[in-house]
């Protein structure tokens, strides 16, 4: 509960966390420090310096007692003070009570330990922070007493302090640039596998400490594997794809020799599907190959096309809402894949569609949304699967498709760092398919 709490004021990222690693012990160490020296200051030195001065101011005292007369006992006095570094003259005219400055807190403790013995003190003035002042009252008269408030208080107490923190200070600097250093190739690895992850293979060098080099080179591997296993689905399926394709051709030649039998057509329209399908498949093999680099693309330009190009075709396409703007690091031909694929779908199982898009802070949705029959919920995982159809008899005047459409829809959105989901479309009652990137 408190933690929970805590953690919300807590920094997110691994620098401000170390940061606050390294410097709530500095700080803690140095109040700790800080504290314990103050009061040994202020109570035990200043105890005992004040201590030894009440001792030569009793001398004093006791001098003027114990003189024959109260003259004699005067000058004998005054002539030890003078030897003691005391100034002292008599009558009291001075401070009538204690006197000292707000912050001069050793100034408590002096106060307090001259007033415990020395009977006659009347007063003890410190309001000038280099003296003090005292006001004796003697059974021979009143007299005041004057000297350097170093020799009841240390010089500087500050001076440690102000050490302290400086060094604190400077030692906390140095430590943070290590740190940069230390965290630098962290923020590096993270970056490398987040583009990875988009699908961008940006340059990445080992570097850092052991820990860091031993994911780094991990993560290497990894990448290194992916791309090779991407590298060998598409060579596999577009060469199958394209080694089918040859004998396919022949058969059709055949098929065209034979004649015009009902027969015939119907092996014909079978190798046609034949063809298509194969070119699904090589169109899903190559999916995340195409392409190449990432460029600066405008979603809302993309849908636009889209729609535009779906409208010349006839299609009841319209563009409902475009939200925000801005750009975005894509692979346009691949996004626009995955649009034309969602739109064929909607244009394909209904008859109304609608689109929209929303680019936000760190992602765009698309959304494409048909008032066909939809997808029941069980069903949708299913319908993302490669080579899946739903219901064969559903539709099965369309033997057009392959059933790869949604698949490499969400193939596309997973290599740029996103999703595809399925859900019922509120406004027309069909599908709706959001298809979610980032930007
Ligand atoms: N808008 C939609 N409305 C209803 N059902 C849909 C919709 N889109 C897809 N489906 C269902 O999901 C299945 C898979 O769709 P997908 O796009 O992957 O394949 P396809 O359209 O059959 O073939 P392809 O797109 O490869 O030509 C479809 O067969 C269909 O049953
Ligand atoms: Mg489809």
């Amino acid at each position: 509960m408190f933690f929970a709490w805590l953690k919300r004021f807590m920094p997110n990222g691994l620098y401000g966390r170390a940061a606050l690693i390294l410097i709530v012990p500095i700080v803690t160490i140095q109040v700790v420090v800080s504290i314990i020296f103050v009061q040994r200051y202020f109570s035990d030195v200043t105890l005992q310096m004040a201590r030894n001065m009440r001792v030569e101011i009793g001398q004093i005292d006791a001098t003027i007692r114990t003189g024959q007369t109260a003259e004699a006992g005067f000058s004998e006095a005054e002539r030890l003070a003078r030897g003691l570094d005391i100034r002292m003259w008599r009558g009291g005219a001075g401070a009538a009570g204690d006197a000292r400055v707000f912050y001069d807190f050793s100034g408590i403790v002096v106060t307090r330990t001259l007033h415990q013995s020395l009977a006659g003190l009347r007063a003890v003035d410190l309001s000038d922070l280099s003296v003090v002042r005292l006001v004796i009252d003697n059974p021979r008269g009143t007299y005041e007493l004057a000297f350097d408030r170093n020799r009841i208080t240390a010089r500087n107490p500050h001076q440690l302090l102000v050490y302290m923190l400086a060094t604190g200070l400077l030692m906390t600097v140095v430590a943070f640039l290590f740190l940069r250093n230390q965290l630098r190739p962290i923020r590096r690895l993270s970056q490398a596998a987040e583009a990875f992850g988009r699908g961008r293979s940006v340059p990445y060098r080992i570097s850092g400490a052991a820990e860091v080099r031993a994911a780094g080179a991990a993560f290497l591997d990894m990448r290194a594997r992916i791309e090779r296993h991407i590298e060998q689905r598409t060579l596999m399926l577009s060469g199958v794809s394209h080694d089918l394709r040859t004998p396919l051709t022949r058969l059709k030649l055949g098929l065209a020799m034979l004649g015009d039998g009902e027969d015939v057509a119907a092996l014909e329209r079978d190798v046609d599907d034949m063809r298509r399908m194969l070119d699904g498949f090589l169109a899903f093999a190559r999916s995340e190959a195409l392409d190449g680099d990432t460029v600066e693309t405008d979603p809302a330009q993309l849908l636009r096309q889209a729609a535009n190009d779906a409208q010349r075709a006839g299609q009841m396409v319209t563009i409902r809402d475009v939200e925000g703007e801005g750009t975005a690091q894509w692979r346009p031909r691949a996004i626009r894949r995955a649009l034309d694929n969602l739109i064929g779908n909607a244009v394909a199982y209904g008859r109304h569609t609608e689109l929209s898009v929303a680019i936000l802070d760190r992602a765009v949705r698309y959304s494409v949304e048909d008032d066909g029959p939809g997808i029941p919920e069980e069903l949708r995982d299913e319908a993302m699967k490669p080579f899946s159809r739903l219901e064969p008899a559903r539709n099965q005047d369309r033997t057009s498709g392959v059933g790869l459409g949604l698949a490499i829809t969400a193939d596309i959105a997973r290599s740029h760092g996103g999703s595809l989901r399925l859900g019922r479309s509120e406004r027309l009652g069909g599908l709706k398919a959001e298809l979610v990137l980032a930007r």
